[in-house]
């Protein structure tokens, strides 16, 4: 329907793809989660799994930050996890653990025993979703559909959870490089395939997260991570916007550039003038203020807000974000100033 058709695009699309905007857009990693009572309330009510499979619920706290907090794209509430359920790993959501995952796959044998994850009959759920998202959503804001990058993805795998020195993950890398190559090879090849089921169901960009790639050597990441990345990144439907983030990144990230995406996503630890020399001025870069900094007051985070937008410098393609997401503790009228100050700092007449 021509009335669906924005006059313009969204300022967030047009920064994903280097061209002026009338404000600098601002999303916020992890905009969607427990320091919104908004949300607080409904997960008293379900686990989180739950929420994440029941797409009204899912859609709600979607929208939930794009009304309260005035961002310029909703970001899809989901996991980066729910890909792996459907390996009959034993996913779960434990109560202040974060994710663990009950059958890790730790060798070959393991990996042997894995078959190709069927995304349309796991995970259609989440098209779901982002089909309600995007008839709710205004035109002008535009959806973020996610997914965890292969390395991201395969560490919790490995692990169970969380990991300090991700000993087992590189330790299947080094030892058993075969059996690796086919399990980064099958998440990467259904990641692919759910990115873009995301995108035919209405996501108008997506983001990769590789957010414990920073543990990694350069060199370790170009043999063993970065082909399997590029390999999601052009399975994608084109023309659709990519934003590639990870963390510790300052020592790769050249490399995460020549692996893929048209923004790449900074954190807190590099300068954004220096880390966007460092992935090339042809592409965009979003970020990067510390998520803590939220934790105070606006006049005393207003200084590092204004330091980030003058290593901008209004050049075409950078997105206002966080270097990584917001803490459950943050008081939600922060980040609400937060979003106001950006926009108002970088008005352009
Ligand atoms: O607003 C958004 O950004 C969308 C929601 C979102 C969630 N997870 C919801 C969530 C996104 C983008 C993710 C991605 C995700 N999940 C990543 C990559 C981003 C990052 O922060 O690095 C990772 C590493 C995960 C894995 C994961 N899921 C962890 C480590 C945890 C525990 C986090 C914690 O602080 O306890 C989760 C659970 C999770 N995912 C929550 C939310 C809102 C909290 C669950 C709850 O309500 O108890």
């Amino acid at each position: 329907m021509l009335t669906d058709v924005p006059p313009v695009e969204p300022p967030l699309l047009l920064a994903a793809r280097r061209q002026p905007t009338p404000f600098t857009p601002v999303w916020l990693m992890r905009q969607a989660g427990r320091y919104m009572p908004e949300y607080r309330a409904l997960r008293a009510r379900h686990s989180f799994l739950e929420l994440c499979k029941t797409p009204s619920a899912a859609a709600e706290v979607t929208l939930q930050p794009v009304e309260r907090l005035g961002v310029d794209a909703a970001i899809l509430f989901a996991d980066i996890l729910l890909i792996v359920e459907p390996l009959g790993v034993g996913l779960e959501f434990a109560k202040g653990e974060g994710p663990v995952i009950h059958r890790p796959i730790r060798g070959a044998a393991e990996v042997a025993r894995l078959t190709p994850i069927d995304v349309p009959s796991a995970l259609g759920f989440v098209f779901e979703t982002v089909r309600l998202v995007r008839q709710a959503l205004p035109v002008g804001v535009p959806l973020i559909g996610f997914a965890g990058a292969p390395f991201t993805v395969a560490s919790y795998v490995v692990e169970g959870g969380p990991s300090r020195d991700f000993t087992a993950t590189k330790r299947l890398m080094h030892e058993e490089p075969e059996a690796w190559t086919r399990l980064l090879s099958l998440i990467a090849h259904a990641t692919a395939g759910y990115l873009n089921g995301q995108i035919a169901a209405g996501a108008q960009a997506v983001q990769l997260f590789d957010s414990w790639v920073g543990a990694l050597s350069p060199d370790d990441y170009r043999d063993f991570v970065l082909p399997h990345t590029r390999a999601v990144i052009r399975g994608l439907t084109p023309g659709v916007p990519v934003i590639h983030f990870g963390t510790g990144t300052a020592g790769l990230l050249p490399s995460l550039r020549a692996a893929g995406g048209d923004v790449i996503g900074l954190d807190w630890r590099v300068d954004l003038d220096a880390g966007w020399r460092a992935v090339g001025e042809d592409v965009g870069v979003q970020g990067n203020l510390d998520p803590v900094a939220l934790l105070s007051p606006p006049a005393r985070f207003e200084s590092a807000v204004r330091n980030i937008l003058d290593r901008a410098r209004g050049r075409p393609g950078h997105i206002f974000n966080l270097g990584h997401g917001i803490l459950p503790a943050t008081p939600v009228e922060h980040v609400k100033a937060l979003v106001e100050m950006v926009h108002e700092l970088t008005a352009r007449p």
